[in-house]
């Protein structure tokens, strides 16, 4: 964890945030630091006496006992996780001998509607300016944080799966994708000025309104109450700021109760498209939509197992007196 990121947005006790709407930063107390980055340590409340571990530079802020599946990530699931954000980089750079064994669906065949994640940063880029502080909220292996990390001031990636965010920050420090695969290189992405945090919705360590833009990509559809998550979500976007949700909408009850499935009556919204319902909710808290688009996705499960999606995109602009 970068100590320059910690200036630009000081983190703050998300238990506090329970009780206050004010809740106290934290202080630092870094165990072992090197050219400005904090590899151990802690972080503390002064207020509730909270601690927050730092372990190879990722700080660590998951909540006890909660029922999320994707602390269950798997060393498999994380590799899966990198082919899907960077099958473009390992189209290009891995042996074609490698890949025609591994691509039996056809995932690495480069194809023009591949550009999920460059699409969502074309989408996002005209609304941010160098000095927007970004926030990936569920971000996997951290492709949208990274890429974004390069173009603002600072771009934070949460997750609650610890191997997801380990690889996000390998990636982010070596510049380096390694996949029994092979190994494939993206040199630009270690300047970028992200950080990533292990966390979910309900231990978000920041103020009220830090952010600028806040983006959730493919994650209402995997929380267990997609209204209760977009609360927590809400208050993390400064007045003004965008909320930018995509989902698939592939509700399941793995994940959630119909009963809380948007486009499903869910919050007293309207039964009906999925986008519209998530409007209807959006408006409440005072968001307009400002654009839309419909996104291909295509990710990888492994070499004989791929799915494309259609992804629904919509940027949301809160208030300015909300
Ligand atoms: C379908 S994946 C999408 C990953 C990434 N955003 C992308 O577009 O490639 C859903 C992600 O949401 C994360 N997630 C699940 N519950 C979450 C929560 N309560 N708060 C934050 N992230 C969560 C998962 O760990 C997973 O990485």
């Amino acid at each position: 964890m970068k100590e320059s990121i910690l200036t630009i947005v000081p983190l703050h006790c998300p238990q506090c945030a329970f009780r206050m709407s004010d809740p106290p930063k934290l202080r630092v107390y870094p165990d072992s630091v090197q050219k400005g980055e904090i590899h151990s340590g802690k972080l503390s409340c002064d207020q509730c006496s909270s601690e927050y571990r730092i372990i190879d530079g990722i700080a660590v802020f998951t909540t006890t006992g909660s029922d999320l599946k994707y602390l269950e990530d798997t060393d498999r699931s994380v590799e899966s996780w990198i082919c899907t954000h960077f099958c473009d980089v390992l189209t290009m750079q891995l042996p074609e001998t490698k890949l025609r064994e591994n691509d039996l669906t056809g995932f690495f065949a480069k194809q023009k509607e591949d550009r999920y994640y460059a699409d969502l940063v074309d989408l996002l880029l005209p609304h941010l300016t160098p000095d927007s502080v970004f926030l990936d909220m569920g971000c996997a292996v951290g492709r949208l944080a990274l890429e974004l990390g390069l173009k603002v001031k600072c771009a934070y990636g949460v997750d609650p799966s610890p191997s997801c965010i380990r690889a996000a920050r390998d990636i982010l420090t070596s510049g380096k994708l390694s996949l029994s695969l092979g190994d494939a290189s993206v040199p630009e992405l270690s300047s970028s000025r992200s950080e990533f945090l292990i966390g979910d919705d309900t231990s978000l360590p920041f103020a009220k309104g830090t952010f600028d833009c806040v983006c959730c990509s493919s994650v209402i559809d995997r929380v267990p109450d997609a209204n209760v998550f977009l609360t927590r979500v809400d208050a993390m976007v400064r007045k003004g700021g965008l909320l930018v949700i995509t989902d698939p909408f592939d509700w399941n009850p793995e994940y959630s109760k119909e009963e809380v499935w948007l486009g499903h009556g869910a919050f007293g919204t309207k039964n009906g498209r999925e986008e519209d319902a998530l409007a209807e909710l959006l408006q409440r808290y005072g968001y307009e939509r400002i654009e839309e688009k419909n996104i291909p996705w295509r990710t990888f499960s492994h070499k004989r197992n791929h799915k494309v999606w259609t992804v629904y995109a919509g940027i949301y602009r809160k208030s300015s007196d909300s």
